[in-house]
């Protein structure tokens, strides 16, 4: 399928993301290499962008292929993703950091979990809608399809000038202490487990405190019991999960 350029003819590309106020921007250079921001709201530039990262780095297509996924955005998708979801893990992760004890805070760097748990999901904008918003349980194959989408947005953003750091954690944003998650780790090591961690907690905490076409939104207490089995089956730190305990506390979310 060929993507239609949007009328648009400006190149850009993205350098990360950063958030203001509770605001998330995302940040990107035009050919000039003038920098702007743009918020998640912004779809027909993030979409711009998106088909331009496809361009760019043919292992995005080797992967579609693969799988035998379309190579077509879903705006609905781009715009929900970066307008909320990844937004809210984002404002979550923050809040986690603050409250991390000193000795894990050290470990990570700030910025980089900032623009990681902003762009975390990016590769969903390539995942089929139908599999994305199945009322149901996916099944093996539609797994397979939907796991691939970190390694997607970490292939899409390879090419931008994202630091590495946050594109590990991108990519692995669905590992754990275990390495039982996805996808396989090379050489069996996470570049940065308490990074990981803190994304990802984050992550399952935004997505379960949203409603979901497959099931009700949960309350605070059913979301936080959900993600204390992580600490029992050792995925997760137990300092890690006790910031995220104390930031749902205390700010109500
Ligand atoms: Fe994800
Ligand atoms: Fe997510």
């Amino acid at each position: 399928m060929i993507l239609k350029k949007p009328r648009e003819k400006k190149r850009v590309s993205l350098k990360g993301a950063v958030q203001i106020n509770q605001n998330s921007y995302f940040v990107y250079t035009d050919e000039a290499g003038k920098t702007f921001l743009k918020t998640g709201k912004d779809e027909k530039l993030h979409k711009y962008a998106v088909q331009k990262m496809i361009e760019l780095n043919p292992s995005v297509r080797t992967i579609l292929k693969k799988y035998k996924i379309k190579p077509s955005i879903d705006t609905k998708t781009l715009k929900e993703l970066t307008g909320g979801h990844m937004n809210e893990t984002c404002n979550i992760a923050m809040g986690v950091y603050s409250l991390l004890p000193e000795y894990i805070k050290v470990k990570v760097d700030k910025s980089v979990i900032k623009e990681a748990s902003m762009l975390h999901d990016l590769g969903k904008v390539l995942i089929p809608a139908k599999i994305l918003n199945k009322p149901a349980k996916l099944n093996i194959k539609e797994r397979e399809i939907m796991n691939t989408h970190s390694t997607i947005g970490y292939e899409l953003l390879k090419t931008q000038s994202i630091s590495e750091d946050t594109l590990e954690l991108i990519k692995y944003h669905h590992q754990n202490l275990k390495h039982s998650g996805y996808p396989d780790l090379e050489e069996g090591k996470i570049p940065s487990d308490i990074g990981v961690q803190i994304v990802s907690i984050s992550d399952k905490y935004s997505a379960l405190r949203e409603a979901r076409v497959y099931r009700r939104k949960l309350n605070r207490v059913e979301a936080l019991l959900i993600l204390y089995k992580e600490v029992r089956e050792g995925k997760i730190l137990p300092d890690i999960y006790n910031a995220l305990v104390k930031y749902a506390q205390k700010f109500d979310v």
